[in-house]
């Protein structure tokens, strides 16, 4: 941009008008195109910032108190849904039983919960195969069964049978308090 005004000045030196204010007429077309590629590209920007509903959708906070032992709710979270399940005694000994099976996806039960709290499930309810919505409660391990093609996972959410090939996702969540968690 610096190279288009020298030259431009010098041209104009030639045919004897007065610089200054040809280099004044030059540096403010320049200014004044810089400021259109300014006005066009804002609203451009503008619009790649997200919405407020947007970002309301992009981390949620659950009350932990809406979920009874054994139970689970399904929450929408960026449009998928989420299972946030309050485990039994016995899932979670069937959870930790598991850590040493075959698994496809190994991943110990441990690392599947958070802050200490073992009886807090929060995975993704998307099936890793398709993405169909398992339900719970069905296939030989306690967990979750996907009708769509059978995969069957276990009281962790990790795939012990059928096609899909990962356990199902746990999402980023934080413990805000012993009875809240803020999803995303
Ligand atoms: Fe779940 Fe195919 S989508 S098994």
């Amino acid at each position: 941009m610096a190279d288009t005004v020298t030259g431009a000045a010098s041209d104009l030196h030639a045919s004897g008008d007065d610089p200054s204010r040809r280099d004044f007429i030059h540096i403010a077309a320049i200014a004044a195109a810089a400021g259109a590629v300014g006005a066009i590209a804002w609203p451009f920007i503008d619009q790649m910032n997200p919405s407020a509903d947007t970002l309301a959708l992009a981390s949620i906070e659950f009350d932990l108190t809406k979920v009874t032992k054994g139970q689970q709710v399904v929450v929408k979270w960026r449009g998928k849904p989420l299972f946030v399940r309050y485990r039994t005694e016995k899932e979670i000994a069937e959870a930790v039983a598991g850590d040493t099976a075959e698994l496809r996806d190994p991943e110990k039960d441990a690392a599947r919960h958070k802050a200490g709290k073992p009886e807090w499930l929060v995975v993704v309810g998307v099936c890793t195969h398709l993405g169909c919505v398992p339900t719970f409660g069905g296939g030989e391990y306690g967990g979750w069964f996907c009708p769509c093609h059978g995969s069957v996972y276990d009281t962790s959410g990790r795939i012990r049978k059928g096609p899909a090939p990962k356990n199902l996702v746990v999402p980023d969540y934080a413990f805000l308090s012993d009875t809240k968690v803020k999803i995303g």
